[in-house]
């Protein structure tokens, strides 16, 4: 592994995906050190599906009082919790099943329901969990997206400028679909954020976002800065390829 200040680099997407479950661990067990809870964002995608298996899976996930945590979602896609497209029902086959987490603790986006419902019923529930300094989530797992979204922030969408909003529904023109995300306001106030990247097809976009580029709301991936907090990308060897 190759470590740049926020940056590390792995020879391949298997042991990507495993350190990304070790860090998941190390956060959530920090978190509840500290706070006595963790609230954690989880991504959706293919990319972190096989760490949530790693971390629903012995011995990782025994070194964690899931009691002490409660998930929530940074995107999902407007379809049914059972539908394959859902990032709860990915989520839910590869980790929530597999440990002995109570149903309270997880909070998933109402896919089911009108994207705006849906956005606005999620609002209302994260505020509930809303603090002093607003909701800050001890870590939010990312993915990233050739076009460089993040959740589903995708470019020039009105979910990247939103204002004064947790969450927002978003229609993306390229799946003609409709789909529900957390905002930059309230990804940006986390404590920790961790995008897994993995492919050869992402190289570019993780090129043009960690060499050093300006923000850019063409690539709302960029514009993820956490006012105090740490980000920390993990990639494979062919994602960070162009690197240097
Ligand atoms: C989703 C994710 C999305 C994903 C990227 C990368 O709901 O699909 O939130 O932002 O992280 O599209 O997806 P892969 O990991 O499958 O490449």
């Amino acid at each position: 592994m190759t470590e740049r200040p926020g940056i590390k680099v792995f020879p391949s997407t298997g042991e990507l995906v495993k350190a990304a479950a070790e860090e998941m661990i190390g956060t959530i067990n920090r978190a509840i050190g500290e706070r006595g809870e963790c609230f954690v964002a989880l991504s959706g995608g293919e990319t972190p599906r096989t760490a949530y298996r790693i971390l629903g899976s012995a011995p990782l996930k025994n070194l964690v009082e899931w009691d002490y945590v409660h998930f929530f979602f940074g995107d999902e896609r407007a379809v049914p919790p059972d539908s394959p497209q859902s990032n709860f029902g990915m989520v839910n086959l590869e980790l929530f099943s597999r440990i002995s987490i109570p149903p309270e603790n997880i909070h998933r986006i109402s896919g089911e329901k009108e994207a705006l419902a849906a956005s606005e019923e999620y609002e209302r529930k994260l505020r509930h969990f809303s603090g002093d300094g607003g909701l800050r989530f001890d870590l939010v797992l990312l993915g990233l997206g050739e076009d460089g979204h993040t959740a589903s922030l995708f470019p020039r969408t009105d979910a990247v400028t939103a204002k004064g909003f947790l969450v927002r529904p978003v229609f993306v023109p390229r799946f003609d679909a409709w789909r529900i995300t957390l905002t930059l306001e309230c990804i940006n106030n986390a404590r920790r954020a961790m995008f897994l990247v993995a492919g050869k097809p992402k190289a570019v976009m993780a090129r043009r976002i960690l060499a050093g580029g300006r923000p850019d709301p063409e690539m709302p991936a960029s514009l993820v800065s956490l006012q105090e907090g740490e980000i920390l990308w993990m990639l494979d060897r062919e994602a960070a390829s162009l690197l240097g």
